[in-house]
């Protein structure tokens, strides 16, 4: 979304106006149908960054249905300067735009895009706004198969663009046109303020349509143009479950087509879902099924295995990840350091962070524990609010006891530590350099470096011990 190369020379100021009042009745659900997400993104937020890389002086949304929860979704958008305008009731896409127009001064094109179509691309807006050439209204088109539901684009004979004919106010003949109106436009401000204050609704939804400017345009002898698009992925709008998810899988092939490009190999790219920014070096590999949320990278030659999850992380050069690990680090972040194994079945949490060589088996779990180059945690253990040093090995079953109930306590392992099998650390306690923890034991107390420490109750036998027997029944 950030190339510009088609902007436009024209000093013109460009003001977006958003169109995103709608109810979204199809989605059949609490949440505003433009906060629903893609890519992990609301689909409003999809269209703010596209107006933000048309470098658009501002953009004016339009809430009504969910207004308040949709404009509080809206802040937080650096770089683009965004006002509000509320439309209240709904009485269609011309009124809604009406309610914009105190915000819009006449020095501008305005591009009018819809909070429900999420994936234009800046370059075709660019394209759009050099078709208007500023001073006239632009429409974006395409054919479609079915046109079912669409707005026509209706020509002369010599095949300048006369009117927009809504689907329910269509002739038979109309209808068969397939040519129909996006839902997307550029248009001087000046010329949009006039005809906007000539709608009415005298048609069969009793509704001001945008598209009746098309008609004064041409009433008043200016020329309307079309820009016909061949991607209908580009001005596809959501409004129920389906259409959501047929746009996130077409979202999702984008961003798989974008990373192979860069080299990097996706066992499936139909079965990758990215929901943030996924960053990789060369030779990177990933499996089936992966998702990656959040900022995540990935260094050179990392190999990713099937069914991982992973958020807010950076693994470094030559890491491989095995098949099922969960990997997120929320605000604090992972970091997983070059040629370390992970996985599979490993899970590791904010403030993870593993030195180069690392290994972590599976259902191990590290929280905001760093651990130095080498150390070892292969299978079953749990280390939180930990320091691991280098060369340590972790065995089965070992946890940190870093909760007293009320406060998190740190565990200290030293360089070349061996903490043997099921042991229990109750923090706060350090184990010194060098020095190796009997499986089993409760590690209360500081153990000192290079010694053996064990506590654990002592073996006993007892010879001939006959096992208790049943009790007959009477
Ligand atoms: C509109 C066009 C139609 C075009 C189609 C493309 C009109 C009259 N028709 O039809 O030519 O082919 O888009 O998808 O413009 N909205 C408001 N306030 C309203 C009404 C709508 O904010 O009062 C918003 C909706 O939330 C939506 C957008 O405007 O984001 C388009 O509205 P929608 O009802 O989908 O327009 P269509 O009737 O499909
Ligand atoms: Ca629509």
């Amino acid at each position: 979304m950030s190339s510009n190369n088609n902007a436009p020379d024209s000093t013109m100021p460009i003001d977006v106006v958003i169109m995103a009042a709608g109810k979204g009745t199809r989605m059949k659900s609490a949440l505003p149908k433009v906060l629903h997400r893609i890519g992990g993104r609301a689909l409003l937020q999809h269209v703010l960054d596209t107006a933000a890389s048309l470098q658009a002086r501002k953009a004016v949304v339009i809430t009504g249905h969910g207004a308040t929860e949709v404009e509080a979704a809206c802040q937080g958008n650096t770089g683009l300067v965004l006002e509000f305008a509320r439309q209240e009731p709904q009485l269609g896409t011309g009124h809604a735009v009406q309610q914009a127009l105190p915000h819009l001064a006449d020095d501008a094109v305005v591009v009018v895009l819809s909070g429900d179509v999420p994936l234009t691309q800046a370059d075709t807006l660019f394209h759009l706004i050099a078709a208007s050439g500023g001073n006239k209204l632009a429409l974006l088109t395409l054919d479609m198969p079915d046109p079912t539901g669409y707005g026509r684009i209706e020509r002369a004979a010599n095949g300048d663009v006369k009117a927009i004919v809504e689907h329910k106010d269509a002739t038979p003949a109309q209808r068969a046109i397939q040519e129909v109106y996006s839902g997307i436009m550029a248009v001087p401000a000046t010329a949009l303020k006039r005809w906007l204050a000539r709608l009415d609704n005298n048609n069969v939804q009793k509704e001001y349509y945008l598209t009746d400017i098309v008609r004064f345009a041409v009433t008043d002898g200016e020329h309307v143009v079309a820009h016909k698009i061949t991607d209908a992925v580009q001005v596809a709008g959501v409004n129920s479950p389906v259409q959501l998810a047929q746009l996130e899988r077409a979202f999702q092939l984008g961003v798989a087509h974008r990373l192979m490009e860069e080299g990097v190999r996706l066992a499936d790219p139909a079965r990758l879902d990215v929901r943030g920014d996924l960053s990789c070096a060369h030779d990177v590999s990933i499996d089936v099924n992966c998702v990656f949320m959040g900022q995540v990278n990935l260094g050179e030659g990392v190999s990713i295995g099937a069914h991982c999850v992973i958020a807010n992380a950076v693994i470094e050069a030559g890491a491989v990840i095995h098949p099922f690990t969960h990997i997120d680090g929320e605000k604090l972040g992972v970091t997983v350091g070059a040629g370390s194994l992970i996985g599979p079945f490993a899970r590791l949490r904010p403030g993870a962070r593993l030195e180069a060589e690392v290994h972590i088996g599976n259902f191990v779990e590290v929280k905001n524990t760093t651990m130095a180059k080498g150390s070892k945690a292969n299978h079953l253990a749990y280390l939180g609010d930990a320091s691991v040093g280098e060369r340590v090995n972790y065995g089965a079953g070992s946890i940190t006891a870093n909760y007293d109930g009320a406060n998190k306590h740190r565990t200290v392992i030293e360089a070349d530590v061996h903490v043997g099998s099921n042991c229990v650390l109750i923090a706060p306690v350090t184990l010194g350099a060098g020095g190796t923890v009997g499986g089993g034991s409760t590690i209360t107390k500081d153990t000192p470096p290079g010694a053996l420490s064990v506590a654990r109750g002592k073996q006993v036998s007892i010879a001939n011990w006959s096992r208790p027997k049943k009790a007959s029944k009477a």
